[in-house]
């Protein structure tokens, strides 16, 4: 297996990285490039005016050496909404496809064995050098796929998350949650860290005015036996991939599914009976064992895994492995 377990999330890259750059309206054929070195310039506008997205997908390779990603088309899709919100250069939805599969080809011997995976991280920058730019989006870019073969993103094994329950603070600036740019991971950076700091917590779920909203880095799911709940799309977070597929899953399991608004003093009823999760491509589905919220510590069950949690997310696991049949058309040979 490795030491994909052990190792941090994303520390290894393949060695080759694909890539595709826009100048004067036009995207070059995709070539590939090592993957540890770049040459942009100082003045370029991703480093000023951070025009910058990103996805992160994983690819899977099965036990008979075929390789398989999850979900290619809706990370795109997104990747491209992304670009058009960051007034990026939107990159056509097939030449993503198509940088995605080059990096992956490239990459082939390096995708781990399960249960570790290929995580691939498409990246999009505005590159043009004006540092005079502020009012104007990118007018040249880079696209570039890196490919990282990577275990668990948390490392609590069985033990469940610590999570802080914030209140007053917003992830990122209203509205522009549902970009996946690095401006939103910047500017909950300071309060996840301070709550890792002083009270040993591993995410803070963010409910700004009392609404649950989403982790600096994942989803969230209340689950129980019969139901299954997260918070309806807004523009404030981000429309999780993971979480529309374990939506679904669940569904097609007979949970009755319900994506509506959710209070941080329902979230908090919840601690009580219940389970709460936390859904991404890194994460897949954590369980959350303990709810700071005021300075109070509300423990969930045993502070473990809950059994639903577990359920659901071995249902995911199973369907990307490869063990239980695609019946959704969820994966991508590569
Ligand atoms: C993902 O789940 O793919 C993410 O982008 C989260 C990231 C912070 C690792």
């Amino acid at each position: 297996m490795g030491n994909w377990q052990t190792l941090p999330f994303g520390a290894v890259l393949l060695e080759q990285m694909a890539t595709s750059s826009y100048r004067d309206g036009q995207w070059s054929e995709p070539r590939l490039v090592p993957s540890d070195r770049m040459d942009i310039s100082p003045a370029a506008h991703v480093l000023h005016y951070s025009s910058t997205c990103f996805e992160g997908l994983k690819a899977y390779r099965w036990r008979d050496g075929s390789i398989h990603a999850f979900r290619m088309d809706m990370h795109v899709a997104r990747m491209c909404r992304s670009a058009a919100l960051l007034c990026l250069p939107e990159p056509p939805a097939e030449l993503v496809a198509r940088v995605i599969r080059m990096a992956v080809d490239a990459g082939r011997a390096g995708v781990p064995d399960l249960p570790a995976a290929l995580y691939i991280r498409p990246t999009l920058i505005g590159t043009n050098g004006s540092i005079g730019s502020a009012g104007k989006g990118a007018e040249e870019a880079l696209l570039y796929v890196l490919v990282s073969p990577v275990g668990p993103y948390f490392k609590t094994g069985a033990k469940g998350l610590t999570v802080l329950l914030e209140q007053a603070a917003w992830r990122t600036t209203p509205g522009f949650g549902m970009a996946k740019t690095g401006a939103n991971y910047a500017s909950s950076l300071r309060r996840i860290m301070q709550a890792k700091r002083e009270q040993d917590a591993d995410q803070i779920v963010f409910a700004p005015g009392g609404i649950v909203q989403e982790t600096g880095a994942a989803n969230v799911f209340l689950l129980a036996p019969e139901r299954v709940l997260t918070p309806a799309k807004t523009e404030d977070f981000l429309h999780g991939v993971t979480r529309d597929s374990l939506l679904r899953l669940a569904a097609r399991q007979g949970y009755r599914t319900e994506e509506r608004q959710i209070s941080a003093d329902e979230l908090l009823r919840w601690c009580a009976t219940s389970e709460i999760a936390l859904s991404g491509t890194a994460a897949v589905l954590a369980g959350v064992g303990t709810v700071i919220a005021d300075g109070v510590t509300h423990q969930l069950g045993d502070g473990g895994i809950g059994p639903v949690t577990a359920r659901l997310r071995q249902a995911l696991v199973d369907i990307q492995s490869g063990t239980a049949a695609d019946e959704l058309g969820w994966l991508t040979e590569m």
